[in-house]
């Protein structure tokens, strides 16, 4: 790069650069990038166009954009990723927070409001918490919500707990780590128990883009030969630690609604709700009350 480098011909050279590389919004990831090198809002790059970009500035960058060419997704390379409006620091120990996932958060709110509403507090279940996303969506939506958020991993549980920090919900969250409810104090019952658990089938997985699996956790994605290996085991706990006319709310692949479906129908504590459609109008939340 040569001396006549400013913020403008940068981002140009590095859309360019990334869409070669197989980005699908690379002018989006160049300003991302390159508002993370600079330490500014990405607003503030369109009023600097013609600035000059030092070389310090382009070595940085540099660095970043081959990473990103190698397939290193963008929200670990800068490290955060907004979710529900909240902004969440992500490591490779956690899975990208995916917009599906707000689907779930608004159905434990839509659950909420429609059964709770006089509820003096609310006990909720996250089951596979990754970076806490949806425990602390909720509680920031909820004030009257507490919840127990759980993961397996110990390295994803620290992110967690960072970012419920940060967001300044600690008190309302109790991060416990356990493979499912097993580590969870068997006298606690749930009025919700929200999961989105690992869900890609063994065939999957080896089908999966480059970017999700070489860099993110495979103990968020993998879930043995059908993809139900977690849910299976999820669903009769679930049933166990659910309160009377409580919800379970299970983000799942498009794929699997009808086997998770009889799942659910094959556990007789538990009534099958609609299962609620995404964006793309593609099944999502599957939704089951416990008797
Ligand atoms: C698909 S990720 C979801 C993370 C986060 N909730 C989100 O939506 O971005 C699944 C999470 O479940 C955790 N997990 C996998 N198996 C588990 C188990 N048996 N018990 C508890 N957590 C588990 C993984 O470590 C991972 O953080």
């Amino acid at each position: 790069m040569g001396d006549e480098w400013t913020i403008g011909r940068l981002l140009e050279w590095t859309t360019d650069y990334l869409k070669q590389h197989g980005s699908e919004s690379p002018r989006l990831e160049a300003e991302v990038l390159l508002a993370h090198a600079r330490g500014c809002k990405r607003i503030e790059l369109y009023t600097s166009f013609v600035d000059p970009a030092s070389e310090e500035l382009r070595t940085r960058f540099r660095d970043l954009v081959r990473r990103r060419g190698e397939g290193m997704p963008v929200a670990y390379l800068v490290g955060h990723r907004e979710f529900f409006s909240l902004d969440f620091r992500v490591t490779s120990d956690v899975l990208i927070p995916r917009p599906e996932t707000e689907f779930l958060v608004m159905a434990v709110l839509d659950h909420i409001k429609a059964n709770l509403a006089a509820a003096e507090s609310i006990a909720v279940a996250d089951v596979g918490t990754g970076s806490g996303i949806v425990a602390i969506a909720v509680v920031r939506q909820s004030p009257k919500a507490q919840v127990t958020a759980i993961d397996i991993s110990p390295a994803a549980l620290a992110v967690a707990t960072d970012n419920a920090e940060r967001l300044q919900v600690s008190a309302r969250i109790d991060l416990v780590e356990s493979d499912l409810f097993a580590g969870v104090p068997p006298d606690r019952s749930f009025d919700i128990i929200a999961s989105n658990p690992p869900y890609v089938s063994t065939s999957e997985m080896t089908a999966l883009p480059r970017e999700v699996k070489a860099y993110e956790p495979e103990l968020a994605l993998a879930a043995g030969p059908t993809g139900t290996a977690v849910i299976e085991r999820l669903i009769p706990q679930a049933a166990e630690r659910l309160r009377p006319g409580g919800s379970l709310l299970l983000e799942i692949s498009p794929m699997l609604q009808q086997r998770v479906e009889s799942l659910i129908r094959a556990e007789e504590r538990l009534i099958l709700g609609t299962t609620i459609k995404d964006l793309a109008n593609l099944p999502r939340i599957v939704q089951a009350r416990r008797t």
